[in-house]
């Protein structure tokens, strides 16, 4: 089958990962909060970036390697952490972070993920990011930063734009559960996609394995919140310092929409900003985050990471320009493996490449550094 004829772009893929995977877990996993206006906000403000074609450039193949707090990459693009992965698509954890080590692009675990980093470390090699739900106990906090380095995630992501349980009113119409509770309705739904019904029996119904040993602290708390929740705190100023003297590797804080606590970011010694609106699954009232990035940029020389919405190549050199250093893809990532399995993420990463080069032929951008210069405007800024 040739992928690039019949999925030439993330839309295709989508379009067929939404006919593999039963409706509440599509629910789940392709919704956003509220009336769900960021997906579109930011859709709009995505394609409001716009660049100067240009011409008489001569020959040329772009360069799209890039560096990252220490570390080259051949492209300046992976994957975003995902809270339970594995009910997308049957074990998406190890497939995705054993694609992300052999393409060398980082792979992001979240903590409420269906694998434990233990699970997930070894096949991430040197790409592993760990993604920290901030642990309200210091026994559990340490606990979870130790197995994480032990287990080879030496780049920690504290996601700081969760403060409190967002609704996902779509989701709960959906009727997904955790642990996932198979009524008729659902199972009704999983009869009808026998693939991922085929891989969920070898795999067993996911849940979030990172959490289980800590589970017991759901004692002390409201029995109707689940673990994953439970372990959460809002976490302040002061947790951010104990973080940053607790782990030794590379410390990232992901959720940053304006440049008010940059300053602050800066001297508590992250080493990355990640500016995200986590594709409008916490808050619909947030602005577009490409519309955040240019005001973050010149706040500050740490590196900045982008996601939220990045549906192509020229999405990627969209962020590139406005002054992301890297940029993150969750859903894609997704609907690429629940659409073709195994071939969809090099599928991907090939279509991403493909898109970029093609971009950035046409601006006449030789290297990502050029992308900038290229801008013609963001319309309505
Ligand atoms: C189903 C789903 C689960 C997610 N779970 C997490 C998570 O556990 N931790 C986290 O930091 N971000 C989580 N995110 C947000 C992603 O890391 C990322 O910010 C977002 O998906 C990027 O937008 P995109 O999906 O449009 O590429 C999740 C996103 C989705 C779609």
């Amino acid at each position: 089958m040739d992928l690039d004829q019949r999925y030439p772009a993330i839309s295709d893929l989508r379009a067929r990962a939404r006919r593999r995977v039963p409706h509440f877990v599509w629910e789940f996993f392709d919704s956003a909060t509220g009336t769900e206006s960021v997906l579109g906000r930011n859709r709009r403000a995505l394609d409001q970036v716009l660049f100067h074609p240009a011409i008489l450039e001569g020959e040329f193949t772009p360069d799209l390697s890039c560096s990252l707090m220490g570390l080259d990459y051949a492209v300046p693009f992976g994957i975003a952490p995902v809270g339970m992965s594995g009910v997308i698509w049957p074990d998406a954890e190890r497939r995705l972070a054993r694609f992300a080590s052999a393409s060398g692009i980082p792979y992001g675990l979240s903590t409420v993920a269906s694998q434990p980093p233990e699970a997930v470390g070894p096949e991430a090699g040197a790409m592993g990011w760990f993604q920290l739900y901030p642990p309200r106990s210091p026994e559990v906090l340490k606990d979870m930063l130790a197995r994480a380095w032990g287990a080879g995630f030496h780049t920690l992501v504290l996601t700081a734009d969760v403060p409190v349980a967002s609704r996902r009113e779509r989701q709960t119409r959906g009727g997904l559960t955790n642990p996932p509770r198979l009524t008729p309705r659902l199972l009704a739904q999983v009869m009808r996609r026998p693939a991922w019904a085929m891989g969920m029996l070898k795999t067993g119904m996911p849940r979030m394995r990172t959490l289980d040993r800590y589970a017991e602290q759901k004692t002390s708390l409201p029995q109707t919140a689940h673990v994953g929740y439970l372990i959460r705190i809002m976490p302040d100023w002061d947790y951010l310092g104990r973080l940053r003297e607790l782990w030794q590797g590379k410390l990232v804080v992901k959720g940053v929409m304006d440049a008010g606590p940059v300053a602050q970011l800066e001297a508590a010694g992250v080493d990355a900003i990640w500016v995200s609106n986590h594709a409008g699954r916490q808050f619909d009232g947030v602005r577009a985050s490409i519309d955040a990035l240019p005001e973050i940029r010149a706040a500050t020389r740490l590196p900045l990471i982008f996601d939220s919405g990045i549906e192509g190549g020229l999405d990627i050199i969209r962020a590139l320009a406005l002054g992301a250093d890297f940029v993150m893809l969750g859903r894609a990532w997704h609907y690429a493996l629940a659409a073709l399995g195994d071939a969809g993420p090099p599928h991907l990463h090939d279509l991403l490449i493909k898109d970029m080069t093609s971009c950035m032929g046409q601006i006449g951008a030789r290297s990502l550094a050029d992308l900038s210069g290229r801008l013609a405007c963001q319309q309505g800024a």
